[in-house]
């Protein structure tokens, strides 16, 4: 692809790495803080990933925008994704709340799609945040998508992703019914835990 060889490109590229390497070790410093200093750790676990070129394009076709790294720059906020699984809901919030009150990082944007799903029954909590990179005598900052959710909300995420990519063609409306159904069932799984999980800590003290 022509878009590959260009050195803004690479360059680019090259900093999206940058950001990912950064983000990824400030999250953790973070999050393992915490887990010392309350005895308890919400994470299950973290996965970061930089998105590949097809979907990058794809995404920019889908917005009906131009190839070009401009418009990467512009429309594509999460070719750096990081996805952080936690056990229960409360650490949705937690780790939310960890996040935004670090100086480190700019928050953009948030969107609760926990207290409000999506219509395909998805639930998560999204946030894109400006990581600083720290350059020869600048600081640049580069947005990274960072999804934070429950274990079941992710199992049902995988699986509902799965069977969309498989058969883009052959969900009807009766099966769409029975993917949000499947959502609500996992939801009612993380508040059943999430009570068990409160009246185990009110009986520790
Ligand atoms: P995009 O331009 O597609 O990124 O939309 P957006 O900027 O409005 O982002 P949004 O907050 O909707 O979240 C996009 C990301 O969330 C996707 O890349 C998926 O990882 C995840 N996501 C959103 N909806 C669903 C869904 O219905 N099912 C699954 N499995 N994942 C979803
Ligand atoms: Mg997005």
């Amino acid at each position: 692809m022509e878009l590959e060889r260009q050195k803004d490109y690479k360059e680019m590229m090259l900093k999206y790495e940058f950001a990912k390497k950064k983000i990824e070790t400030d999250i953790e410093i973070l999050l393992q803080e915490y887990a010392f200093k309350e005895g308890y750790n919400p994470v299950e676990h973290i996965k970061t990933r930089i998105k590949s070129i097809d979907r990058i394009v794809e995404k920019l076709r889908r917005k009906e925008q131009e190839i070009t790294v401009e418009n990467i720059v512009k429309y594509v906020n999460d070719v750096v994704g990081m996805r952080i699984v936690c056990s229960f809901i409360k650490d949705v919030y937690t780790i939310v709340d960890i996040i935004r009150s670090t100086g480190e990082f700019v928050v953009k944007s948030e969107k609760d799609y926990i207290e409000e799903p999506k219509d395909s029954g998805y639930r998560s909590y999204h946030m894109i945040v400006l990581t600083p990179i720290h350059l020869e005598g600048r600081t640049e900052y580069i947005p990274v998508e960072i999804q934070i959710r429950t274990i079941a909300m992710d199992c049902w995420a995988s699986l509902d992703h799965k069977l969309r990519y498989r058969y883009p063609d052959r969900i009807n409306e009766e099966l769409e019914k029975e993917i949000i159904d499947s959502a609500n069932d996992m939801l009612e799984i993380d508040k059943k835990m999430q009570y068990i999980s409160d009246v185990l800590n009110k009986n520790e003290v």
